[in-house]
């Protein structure tokens, strides 16, 4: 296959294969030791990817995102008589790839694993980085590993039949890229819109390719998120909070997450550009404000995986384009969202 790029990470190395033809498949993972894990949505969309590769269909959604779906997995599994040979391929969204990376890591106590991304949000953040998981409850992936996967197939046409939600929902985390590591891209995005990236293939293609190495970059100079990596976390951890708790779209309440985090950059770091960013939100079809339970979502939000005894590590941005960590002690943090709430 052409176009590849072989990434190295610290533990492993992963060939990005960008313009891809997700129909070629069978040259990265051979048909007779593979297991494609799926949704039903995609699984309708796409047939022809599927051909007579040996598939797993899970129902859509967030909510299958959990320990119960792994263990039908495995037994599925067990059913092909996979053994450590063979390889699973994550063909989906966020869902897909983190439960297919989850179980790659664990399934006889590891086999291969590549993804093909079939959404933006997919393609720009939820298949790189080796972060693989489910949620506990309320508690959004809480429970997973670090693993890199071995391929990433990237096809651009697979997101002709992605529904306009999805679409807005990818852009949340093409906007998080821009506001924590990317001005020009921010400039980008305020000159463009919406319809712009979703007519022109090159722009569109361009614009993952821009965001995906973005991250790899972030992920390769910090893979187990001792640092830099934090700032991937820009809007989610307010974000993550609210998402379960009124089953949000995760664009959406990442959206929200980072407007309250402009709100309290604009306290702390003296950040002059949250209008800019509300607009670009905005603009983009992403809600900036929400009028959730405070409380409620406090008490979940103090469980962040960022949070140490008495503060959390909050990601804030100086300006559009650098993102800075910032330990928060939890009292006033709690203060300061509540009057992010009450604006
Ligand atoms: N799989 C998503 C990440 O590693 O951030």
């Amino acid at each position: 296959m052409k176009n590849k790029r072989t990434i190295p990470f610290s533990t492993a190395s992963c060939d990005y294969y960008f313009d891809a033809d997700a129909t070629r498949l069978e040259e990265l993972a051979p048909r007779d030791r593979t297991v494609l894990i799926t949704d039903e949505h995609v699984f309708a969309k796409h047939q022809a990817l599927f051909g007579d590769f040996n598939t797993i269909v899970l129902k859509p959604g967030e909510e299958g995102k959990v320990q119960a779906t792994i263990d039908s997995i495995i037994e599925q599994l067990l059913d092909f008589e996979a053994d450590r040979t063979w390889t699973l391929v994550g063909v989906g969204g966020g869902v897909i790839t983190d439960m297919t990376g989850y179980v790659a890591g664990i399934y006889m106590r590891g086999v291969r694993f590549g993804f093909i991304p079939t959404s933006i949000l997919g393609m720009v953040d939820a298949c790189i980085g080796g972060k693989n998981g489910i949620d506990v409850g309320i508690y959004k992936n809480m429970v997973g590993l670090i693993r890199q996967p071995n391929f990433l197939l990237y096809d651009i046409s697979l997101l002709k039949s992605l529904p306009e939600d999805q679409w807005i929902n990818g852009m949340a985390e093409v906007i998080k890229h821009a506001c924590i590591k990317d001005a020009p891209m921010f400039k980008l995005l305020e000159e463009h819109k919406l319809s712009d990236f979703r007519k022109d293939k090159d722009l569109l293609s361009k614009l993952i390719k821009r965001n995906a190495m973005l991250k790899t970059k972030v992920v390769q100079e910090d893979e187990f998120e001792k640092g830099d990596r934090k700032l991937l976390n820009f809007g989610h951890t307010l974000g993550h909070a609210i998402e379960n708790m009124y089953e949000l779209p995760h664009g959406h309440a990442i959206s929200i997450g980072m407007t309250a985090a402009c709100y309290l950059s604009a306290r702390l770091t003296g950040f002059a550009e949250t209008e800019r960013v509300v607009k670009v939100l905005d603009k983009y079809g992403l809600p900036t404000y929400a009028d959730f339970d405070a409380e409620k979502a406090w008490e979940i939000l103090k469980m962040d995986k960022k949070r140490t005894t008495q503060s959390m590590n909050y990601v804030l941005l100086n300006k559009i384009g650098k993102g800075v960590i910032q330990s928060i002690p939890l009292d006033g943090l709690q203060s300061l969202l509540f009057e992010f709430v009450a604006q």
